[in-house]
């Protein structure tokens, strides 16, 4: 049986627009996956452990090969606990605005708590990085108000997909599906791209 989970980085709620295009993905996913579970981890609901000193002190030792202890140890649990969360799901659906031309950080914040050593990635150092999520498919639902490709630099750079997309190639995530709604500027019609997207989520999620 699979399992989906929907992590979610808007904090708009029923304003975003990231969101409603995820949520017919998962309307047509259930629809064809009668039986798979379906869960939500909305970003900003409190539950994401913080990545301070004592986290990046718990990576740095558990790279180096030792054992974190006191405060480090409580980080490097938290981050076990948020890693299991998403390795629990065979199927994981992003949905990401773009923020300042990049990811939200409370994005960011998850992949540093879960890109660690041993959870996420090894590493030889002849052979670099190996991504350990191997086997796990992923659907990213990118959105943009003003930002769109081919509008030229005053409109924005994209370090969003490319960032991402690079994050999910680096986890050994290689079967990603993208659905992007950057709303037409020149004519001031959204609907008519918002519209595609919703189409396009749909057939995406029918066959997820
Ligand atoms: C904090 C913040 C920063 C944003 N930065 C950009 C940006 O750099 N480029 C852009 O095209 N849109 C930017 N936007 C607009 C959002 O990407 C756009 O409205 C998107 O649809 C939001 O997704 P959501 O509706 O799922 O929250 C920004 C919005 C917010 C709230």
């Amino acid at each position: 049986m699979s399992r989906l989970l929907h992590i979610s980085s808007s904090p708009r709620g029923s304003a975003s627009e990231s969101l409603q295009i995820a949520e017919t993905f998962v309307d047509a996913y259930r629809h064809e996956q009668r039986d798979a579970e379906v869960e939500t981890w909305d970003l900003w609901d409190g539950t994401l452990p913080a990545f301070g000193p004592p986290a990046a002190a718990a990576k740095m030792a558990v790279f180096g090969g030792v054992t974190p202890d006191g405060a480090q140890a409580a980080a490097w649990r938290a981050a076990e606990a948020a890693f299991a969360r998403v390795d629990a799901a065979d199927r994981l659906l992003f949905s990401v605005p773009m923020w300042n031309a990049g990811i939200p950080y409370i994005l960011k914040q998850l992949i540093d708590v879960i890109s660690q050593p041993g959870l996420v990635f090894g590493f030889d150092p002849e052979r670099g990085y190996s991504g350990l999520l191997q086997g796990k498919k992923a659907a990213v639902v990118y959105t943009s108000a003003v930002y769109g490709p081919g509008r030229g630099l005053p409109f924005g750079a994209d370090f969003q997909r490319p960032y991402f997309d690079d994050w999910l190639r680096w986890t050994a995530i290689d079967d990603v599906t993208s659905i992007e709604f950057r709303p037409d500027l020149a004519t001031a019609d959204a609907d008519t791209g918002r519209r595609a997207a919703h189409a396009a989520a749909r057939d995406a999620g029918k066959t997820f």
